[in-house]
């Protein structure tokens, strides 16, 4: 298989992941078959994506006439097997869990034909361990997309043990296709290389929090403002080299025995998951939401994303 022959891709999984890879494949004028076991989520497919594309058109990322002809290539399947019928390239994002995960990757081997690639978008569990039993394991890979996968551009490809060199390749052309960038993990370590550094840096800021150094609001300020605003620009170990390795090593050696280092889940943490307070999902996390805040929130943040993206592609053409 090439990758000019993939001309139908679907999406098993139709929630904050699945409908926004679903749009990534449709805006670059793939043919999208889709399906989610719950039908209210597919039936809302078509809104939740319409009411991305009207942000990207508010925010000039996209033009009015590109809303329907998007729309208009993204099918709601009935069944599993009905979507995933003739199609070169399938990506499931189901729920983070690995039976489940493992099933659905058997019964995509018996669905699919022999050239097809199955991926999985699991934030965890490498492809060796959720796909590693089939037969056709060589055509099964993880690519592990960001939030919101529509504007994100990093994808995190990471073949597992028995992947061919030609399904790896063959995906990371596909995501160039789209407008993504696949960054090639070359271990399958547990959460792979950016789940890894954003969940170290989230137990020292859920820590601070815990410990009332600052408020959330000035926690998410500083961050912000200062190694985030960096970060959009450098990574991390330019932003060393610019700071100077000497000094980075002298605080690194001071703070290190100072930070938390332990693998208790943080008390303000389990409380809210206690209470059902799962952030924006259920209108309380560590802020209060309304569904109007949420909403104008979402926008305001895909519009930065997206002027940031703009600002960055002139950055990347220049150097
Ligand atoms: N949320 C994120 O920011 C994020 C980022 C990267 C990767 N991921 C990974 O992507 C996957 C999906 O995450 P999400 O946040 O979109 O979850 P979600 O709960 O929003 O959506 C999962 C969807 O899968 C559907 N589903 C469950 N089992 C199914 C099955 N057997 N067949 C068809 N549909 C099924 C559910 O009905 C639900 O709509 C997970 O593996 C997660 O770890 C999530």
């Amino acid at each position: 298989m090439t990758v000019e022959s993939i001309q139908t891709v679907a999406v098993i999984g139709l929630g904050t992941m699945g409908h926004g890879i679903a749009q990534a494949f449709a805006q670059a004028k793939f043919q999208v078959r889709c399906f989610d076991s719950i039908a209210t989520v597919s039936h809302s497919l078509h809104q939740r994506v319409r009411g991305n594309l009207h942000q990207m058109v508010d925010a000039g990322a996209i033009h009015q006439e590109d809303v329907q002809a998007t729309l208009d290539r993204i099918v709601v399947c009935q069944s599993e097997a009905s979507a995933v019928d003739n199609v070169q390239f399938v990506t499931e994002a189901i729920a983070e869990d690995l039976l489940a995960k493992q099933e659905l990757f058997l019964r995509l081997e018996a669905l699919t034909s022999p050239g097809t690639i199955v991926a999985s978008n699991s934030s965890m569990f490498p492809i060796s361990q959720s796909a590693g039993e089939l037969k056709a394991a060589d055509r099964a890979i993880l690519t592990h997309w960001f939030n919101p996968p529509y504007i994100i551009p990093v994808v995190e490809v990471v073949p597992g043990k028995k992947t061919a060199e030609s399904t790896t390749d063959i995906t990371c052309q596909l995501l160039r296709t789209i407008g993504k960038h696949p960054v090639r993990i070359h271990q399958e370590i547990p959460g792979f290389l950016v789940n890894r550094v954003q969940i170290a840096m989230l137990r020292e800021v859920w820590d601070l929090l815990e410990q009332g150094v600052a408020s959330a609001e000035d926690i998410d300020e500083a961050i912000r403002g200062s190694m985030g605003l960096r970060l959009a620009s450098l990574g991390p170990l330019q932003i060393s080299d610019f700071a100077g390795l000497d000094i980075c090593c002298k605080v690194y050696e001071q703070l290190i025995t100072e930070l938390r280092s332990d693998t208790q889940l943080h008390s303000i943490l389990q409380e809210r998951i206690d209470r059902g307070e799962y952030g924006t999902k259920t209108g309380r996390g560590i802020y209060t939401y309304t569904p109007e805040s949420i909403e104008h929130q979402q926008a305001q943040r895909d519009q930065c994303y997206l002027a940031l993206i703009q600002a960055l592609s002139h950055q990347n053409k220049e150097s």
